[in-house]
């Protein structure tokens, strides 16, 4: 992990980005000199250095929120310098925001694009997973019978989208089923193979699954379908900034995410990742001219938007980079194992339906259910008596509690939400 030198250098490489307020600067020297030369687990389980992370917050905490998968906070200097910027905008929002501001979304195009590994022509800046991921699914050109395969677990807007593309042009969308915990990548892949045929044109695949934080195997998906000709689109909500990894370990052509989740930059900011040859047959979902049809700015054809919001994940990009992706990607595993290994410790009612024993397979996410207990009455008793802000799902197939910790979360909080879930298994939660 970073020395003092290596610390003082990233703040150096993001020189180029708006740089910290001294507070949030303060914040991250005072962690790194709690950190010194100890590797990301060894520093995951120390609340010193985590706290100094969390003092770059403004949080609510009077509730406990274990539900960072839906949208997180920003951490203070990020929102500052959005803030900063909407009021500089709206001094003369024709010249500040259009000649000045906006021309700066080039440089987070360029360190989204280093961040990602790709080439910045690539990358284009969007406001959510959703606008990317619906790019994708209703950009690329599909005749009637053309086959598509999902799995019933990919996000639901996202299949919602899917299916209004099946009721407007006549594709055929064929989702497939997997049981959770997956057994192996193997019989993942397996599932998406028996699915294709002749006509099967794209896979939508979830790079981690927004129900119980699954990481699918999208390599391995990938190499099966690229030779028979397969497009993969990969919906990446939840891993950018979640966990270490970079295009071309996926090996993906088409990547959509948010950033207003694991990166912490503010909400309404995200990005699509379109391969450079790819890019002319994906139409944009707003027009853009002829002109542009090899330009990945394309998909920036939105009309007039504030410059502010997406100039800002420069600032939540460099926060990222500070703590290190390594550190955060083991903390929040840390932290999930600290709740999720108690409960299974100390109740037999307890399963856990996300991997615990391997890091590729999982990162924050887990998702646990108590037997004979409704997972809604069991969320609403949580947030009712003892303020846990915690994800109860409901689905044919499982159904249980998602929680997801955050870099600001405390091992007190997941200690705290831990006793309570073993209090409702004593006691029950009517
Ligand atoms: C897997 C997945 N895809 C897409 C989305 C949509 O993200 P957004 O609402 O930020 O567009 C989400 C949101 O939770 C998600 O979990």
């Amino acid at each position: 992990m970073p020395s003092r030198r290596q610390f003082v250098s990233t703040l150096a490489a993001a020189a180029a980005l708006p740089t910290f307020t001294p507070r949030a600067g303060l914040a991250l020297r005072r962690a790194s000199e709690v950190a010194g030369a100890r590797a990301a687990d060894a520093l995951a389980p120390d609340e010193d250095y985590w706290a100094e992370i969390n003092r770059a917050f403004d949080l609510d905490r009077t509730l406990i929120n274990l539900n960072n998968g839906g949208v997180s906070p920003a951490p203070t200097h990020v929102l500052e310098q959005m803030i900063r910027d909407l009021k500089f905008s709206n001094e003369i929002p024709v010249q500040h925001m259009w000649r000045e501001l906006e021309p700066r979304i080039e440089s987070v195009r360029r360190e989204l694009a280093r961040e990602f590994g790709c080439d910045p022509e690539e990358m284009a800046v969007v406001r959510n997973a959703s606008e990317a991921n619906e790019t994708m699914i209703l950009g690329l050109d599909l005749a009637r019978g053309d086959e598509v395969i999902v799995t019933t677990q990919n996000y639901p807007r996202m299949l919602t989208t899917w299916d209004q593309r099946a009721r407007r042009d006549g594709i055929v969308v064929k989702p497939i089923t997997f049981t959770v915990p997956p057994p192996s990548d193997d019989y993942l892949v397996e599932r998406f193979r028996a699915a294709i045929t002749p006509r099967t044109k794209v896979i939508e695949v979830t790079h981690i699954t927004n129900l119980t934080g699954h990481v699918m195997p999208v390599r391995k998906i990938v190499d099966m379908a690229r030779p028979l000709g397969i497009e993969v689109f990969v919906d990446g909500a939840h891993a950018f900034a979640h966990f270490p990894f970079t295009r071309d370990q996926l090996g993906a052509d088409y990547y959509g995410t948010s950033l207003h989740k694991w990166l912490l930059a503010p909400v309404g900011t995200g990005f699509l990742y379109v391969r450079r040859e790819k890019i002319p047959k994906l139409w944009p979902l707003m027009a853009a001219p002829a002109t542009m049809t090899a330009d990945v700015r394309k998909y920036e054809e939105i009309g007039t938007h504030p410059a502010a919001n997406h100039n800002a994940i420069a600032a939540a990009l460099a926060f990222h980079r500070a703590i290190g992706a390594e550190r955060k990607a083991a903390r929040l595993r840390w932290l999930r194992d600290r709740w999720a290994k108690r409960l299974l410790a100390e109740s037999d009612r307890v399963k856990v339906l996300t991997h615990l024993s391997d890091p590729t397979k999982a990162g924050a996410i887990g998702f646990f259910a108590v037997d004979g207990m409704d997972p809604n009455k069991l969320g609403a008793w949580l947030y009712d008596k003892h303020r846990v802000v915690t994800t109860p799902i409901v689905f044919p197939e499982f159904s249980g509690v998602r929680i997801t910790p955050n870099v600001y979360t405390t091992a007190d909080e997941v200690d705290l939400f831990a006793d309570k879930v073993l209090e409702a298994i004593r006691r029950g939660v009517a």
